[in-house]
């Protein structure tokens, strides 16, 4: 099967490359002439476990390809992959002006029937509205379907979510082009579903929706839990067991970040809002993710009062682990709160610091190491759970800061471990050790 695949952003470059792993001939499509070039040579853009070795192996085996140049990227592509991004516009609805400007050149470019599928996060109605602009501008001189076909990689596991998937969601209105779909994804061994073209884009946006509300939810159990003595792991663990609930998505901490969540969560808001529906749980979702991110500082502040001049050490500053993502990562307003104080805020991330130079206040100091950030600091704040900070010898802590406190974030350290190496450790839902 020849496969086009338009944008090499994050979800776009993934699906190539796990596509012509299974065996399709694959061209990615992207307009950056320099980015291409490095993706020529096997160099990923992005941060994601064994991308490049996947890409350096299937470029050598002819299967996958790159360019800039339209012509030929479409040239003799039985199915055209949409993989641009939606990102959120002012009002938090989805900014569809990359996926149009796509459809035209699809219209333009094609020489024969095609299969177009939507990856792309769009909102309900988007795959319609994207044929129709195609169909108008094609006039019937090529046969042209559309698939929906959303994604639910999660960054930093991409390559494995891809092989290890819980389900793959196909939508669509001809069977042909459903029938096409499904044999095209066979090979990945994952469940099919198979819906309606409406139904498939709602499940995208209700799946991150639902996963976010389960994040605040727990949040918000997190932080009644400090109220009444009780310890959000255990309550996590006990509720998890339950098989309806699920054990997944129960880990409190300093809010949601990233990509998706944040601008699909306030999409669908948007969404419901357009279609005269007040999508109240939603709405406080969002709300409650956005005070979450605060509440490590409102601690630090309960705790050495007056932050001026303190020297505020932070761990971590990626949305997440195993990715130097920074969109909408808590480190970003957590680190304007500390710089608003007063306070000398002196950073380490292991992959995420070139990113975070870019984009965190100028006030912000960074260190070479874990150990760096945290020489002679007043307090240390936990914002990412990478493996090196669970790992993290707390003696070591002890010897470096000038006052051993430590705000956790993420809930790294073991309470006993704390106590055990005569740290101040105050966490997410659990009991101060003091
Ligand atoms: C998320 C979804 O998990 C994917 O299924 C989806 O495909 C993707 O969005 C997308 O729409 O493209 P991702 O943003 O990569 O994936 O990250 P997650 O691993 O889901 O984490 C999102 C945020 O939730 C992170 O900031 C993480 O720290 C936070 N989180 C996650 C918690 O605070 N607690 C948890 O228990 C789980």
């Amino acid at each position: 099967m020849k496969i086009s695949v338009v944008g090499t952003g994050y979800v776009g470059l993934v699906t190539g490359v796990c596509l012509s792993e299974i065996g399709h001939n694959v061209t990615c499509i992207d307009i950056n002439e320099e980015k291409v070039t490095s993706l020529k040579k096997g160099k990923s853009p992005i941060y994601e476990p064994g991308l490049e070795e996947l890409m350096v192996k299937n470029i050598e085996e002819n299967r996958l390809e790159f360019t800039s140049d339209l012509v030929k990227g479409y040239s003799g592509a039985e199915v055209i992959y949409i993989a641009v991004g939606t990102p959120q516009m002012e009002d938090g609805s989805a900014d569809l002006s990359y996926v149009e400007s796509v459809a035209k050149d699809v219209a333009t470019y094609i020489k024969n029937d095609s299969i177009i599928v939507i990856k792309s996060t769009v909102p309900v109605g988007t795959n319609e509205r994207v044929l129709a602009i195609i169909q108008s501008l094609v006039k019937g001189k090529y046969k042209v379907n559309i698939v929906s076909n959303p994604e639910f990689l999660r960054e930093g596991s991409a390559v494995k979510d891809t092989f290890h998937g819980d389900r793959i969601v196909i939508g669509y209105a001809e069977e042909s082009a459903g029938r096409v779909l499904e044999s095209i994804n066979k090979p990945f061994g994952i469940p099919i579903f198979k819906t309606d073209i409406r139904s498939a884009e709602m499940i995208k946006y209700a799946s991150n929706a639902f996963l976010a509300t389960k994040i605040s939810f727990i949040n918000e159990i997190a932080n009644i839990c400090e109220k009444i003595d009780a310890n959000i792991e255990d309550v996590s663990k006990g509720m998890g067991l339950d098989k309806r609930i699920g054990e997944h998505f129960l880990n409190a901490g300093i809010g949601y970040g990233g990509s998706c969540f944040p601008k699909d969560t306030k999409a669908l808001v948007q969404i419901a809002g357009q279609n005269l529906y007040d999508f109240e749980l939603l709405s406080s979702v969002i709300r409650v993710n956005s005070n979450q991110q605060y509440l490590l500082v409102e601690k630090l502040k309960q705790r050495l009062g007056n932050l001026s001049g303190k020297t505020i050490a932070l761990w971590g500053l990626a949305f997440k682990p195993n990715t130097d993502d920074m969109r909408e990562a808590p480190s970003i307003v957590i680190s304007q709160r500390l710089v608003d104080e007063g306070a000398n805020v002196i950073a380490y991330d292991p992959i995420a610091i070139g990113n975070a130079k870019k984009i965190l206040n100028k006030e912000v100091a960074y260190a070479e190491s874990f150990s760096d950030a945290i020489k002679g600091a007043d307090a240390l704040l936990i914002l990412t759970e990478w493996n090196e900070v669970k790992t993290f010898n707390l003696e070591e802590i002890n010897q470096l800061m000038k006052t051993p406190i430590i705000f956790d974030g993420r809930n790294c350290f073991d309470l006993k471990d704390a106590m055990k190496a005569n740290i101040e450790y105050y966490s997410i839902g659990r009991p101060p050790v003091t």
